[in-house]
């Protein structure tokens, strides 16, 4: 049996926090030996809001040494920077020729950040979903591992695969969510009612998956809690909550049982526990970071191979759509 294919990715917008690595890139590692998986380094999704170009340079390199650091292995998957595949660009034209201004328009992603840089809108931030939705489609994805805010960007890429597929004829697989239950939205420390991200201006509000021991350990102790003082799983505790959340997680325990231990401690005891569970299983990632991002010609020779094997997926793809869409081939 053919084995099912899986597309992910992250923009390299700066670093990648707890939330990345627990609602994204750490399911993608275990999917590597039962499914065809793309990994990309999404730097066109990045330029829809403004960069610093040589900060994008190296934040690209980045993801990439972070997505190495955390299990991702070449020899199993594709692991390549978007802009290396031009052919999503082809598809995602095709695809805005089909896709409603109106749906983009309710995209939530899009009025968040469209209400933020009001001023100068770009077009690409409106079309961002369309080439996320070319992304996933290109290579006949069956499933897309991401955390919950991917949902809606999800449906849309699922609406015009359908979409296309009336018009034109069976082409594109329709692709499925693959969201974890647990850690499918982990949320600010500083506020848990927003998610935790990297653009917060809070740097308390995100634990980074390159933060330093002690970085992590302060900004655990700093989490804002509740004055109900009870280690307990409630939505009136949504601090409280996030963090048994993450401890779960990341032990791979049931937060019952983290509940059950904690009965009778107050929150001192609770993070400082949680902290070094952060601590320790982020460190051996940055260790091997550390040694990834320094060795620019294995970094090279990754992109370089995955590229090449993208390519030619996406090609085969890209030709057939064209076809259908009344494209005449060159040769
Ligand atoms: P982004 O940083 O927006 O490129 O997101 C990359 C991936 O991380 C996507 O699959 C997101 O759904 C996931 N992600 C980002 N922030 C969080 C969060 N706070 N909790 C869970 N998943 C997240
Ligand atoms: N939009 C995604 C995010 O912000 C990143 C992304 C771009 C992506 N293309 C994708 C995720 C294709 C999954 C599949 O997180």
């Amino acid at each position: 049996m053919e084995k099912q294919i899986v597309f992910s990715g992250v923009q390299p917008s700066g670093n990648l926090t707890l939330g990345n690595y627990i609602g994204a890139i750490k399911n993608w590692i275990k999917l590597q030996d039962e499914y065809d998986c793309n990994f990309s380094v999404v730097n066109l999704h990045a330029i829809t809001v403004p960069q610093v170009p040589a900060n994008l340079r190296k934040n690209t390199l980045e993801v990439l040494a972070i997505y190495l650091a955390a299990g991702l292995d070449p020899e199993k998957s594709d692991i390549f920077i978007q802009s290396h595949v031009p052919e999503h660009l082809e598809l995602s034209w095709i695809l805005n020729s089909i896709s409603y201004m109106g749906q983009l328009g309710r995209m939530t992603q899009y009025k968040e950040k469209s209400q933020k840089s009001e001023e100068n809108l770009n077009a690409a931030l409106f079309t961002y979903p369309v080439l996320m939705a070319a992304d996933i489609l290109i290579y006949g994805t069956d499933l897309v591992p991401v955390g919950e805010d991917q949902k809606q960007h999800l449906e849309l890429a699922r609406d015009l695969a359908d979409r296309f597929n009336n018009k034109y004829s069976e082409t594109f697989v329709v692709p499925e969510p693959l969201i974890q239950k647990e850690g499918a939205r982990i949320m600010s420390l500083q506020d848990p009612t927003k998610k935790m991200s990297k653009s917060d201006e809070n740097e308390n509000g995100y634990i980074l998956i390159l933060d330093d021991r002690d970085t992590i350990i302060r900004k655990v102790k700093r989490a804002v809690t509740d004055s109900i003082g009870i280690v307990q799983y409630t939505d009136e505790q949504p601090g409280v909550k996030n963090l048994l959340n993450i401890y779960s997680v990341l032990t791979d325990r049931p937060v019952e049982e983290i509940v059950k231990d904690y009965e009778g401690k107050g929150y001192g005891d609770f993070k400082g526990d949680l902290a070094i569970v952060i601590a320790d299983y982020l460190e051996p990632v940055r260790d091997r970071y550390e040694e990834i991002i320094k060795d620019k010609e294995y970094l090279e020779s990754v992109y370089k191979t995955g590229a090449e094997n993208a390519r030619k997926k996406a090609r085969k793809m890209l030709s057939k759509v064209q076809r259908k869409v009344g494209f005449i081939p060159m040769i």
